[in-house]
């Protein structure tokens, strides 16, 4: 961990958590358990961030993509996220961790909206880390949502369409308030962002890990903030070459 300092432990994190299916079938299990283990990978992960000193830890759990798979996985990733919130929600509140959930809420099963309302309210005023839970999310349908609104907002004549500004844009997204990711990481070596955090993410350092997500260790975790905390990340601009000492 030498090369990690307070000043280089990124403020918001970002993970595609994915491999869960591939590290079942390695093992002939249903894709059903890799999920499962990957939950226990989701609670050591939020401790890592959290001892680390990380602000948000952005978790990509379901897309809105992920409705394409059998109707039994589905079920089952739905019936997890329930699990963990029911679980969990005590001790992540005990840990003084805050839950906000991203995505899109309309089409959800009537047992589970409840329950992130209930993580989102019983965590409001929590100072440690913010869990950003992204269930039901994809980037393109949240930009969409925002479009819409804004554009009901200028029909409706409270707004003046140069009053659309990249500021207005991102308090109208899911993420409103929270910090755009200094760091995304993917899991399982697939090497692309599914539709996740697209313009959050214009600025992000992008890091691709072979582990699958059931094997995604602290170790892992830190080697990926170290590389992190090697990046030079310019926005667009120019990096002055560091003076000589005495010059
Ligand atoms: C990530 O693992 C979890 C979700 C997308 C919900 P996958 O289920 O995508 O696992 P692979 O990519 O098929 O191995
Ligand atoms: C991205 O993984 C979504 C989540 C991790 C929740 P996918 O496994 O759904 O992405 P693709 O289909 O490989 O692009
Ligand atoms: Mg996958």
């Amino acid at each position: 961990m030498q090369n990690l300092t307070a000043t280089t432990v990124p403020q918001h994190v970002a993970i595609i958590m994915d491999g869960n299916g591939r590290w079942a079938n390695a093992r002939g299990l249903p894709r059903t358990m890799g999920h499962r283990k990957g939950v226990e990978t989701v609670r050591a992960a939020v401790k890592t961030a959290g001892e680390l000193g990380i602000r948000y830890l952005t978790l990509f759990a379901f897309s809105s993509e992920n409705w394409s798979r059998p109707a039994a996985e589905v079920s089952d990733l739905m019936g997890l996220l329930k699990t963990f919130i029911r679980r969990d929600l005590a001790d992540l509140h005990r840990e003084n961790v805050r839950i906000r959930v991203i995505g899109d809420r309309s089409n959800l099963r009537g047992d589970i909206l409840p329950l992130l309302v209930e993580a989102e309210e019983t965590t409001r005023a929590n100072t440690g880390i913010t869990l950003v839970i992204a269930f039901n999310y994809g980037a393109r349908d949240e930009m969409t949502r925002a479009m819409r609104r804004l554009a009901a907002d200028v029909a409706e004549g409270r707004l003046r369409p140069e009053d659309i500004t990249p500021e207005r844009i991102a308090a109208t997204l899911d993420t409103s308030g929270i910090p755009d990711p200094d760091l995304i990481i993917r899991t399982s070596g697939e090497e692309r962002l599914s539709n996740f955090l697209l313009w959050q993410g214009a600025y992000s350092e992008l890091i691709f890990v072979p582990e699958l997500w059931p094997d995604f260790t602290r170790e892992t975790f830190l080697a990926a903030l170290e590389k992190y905390a090697c990046r030079e990340r310019r926005f667009g601009g120019v990096t002055e070459p560091t003076l000589a000492v005495g010059s």
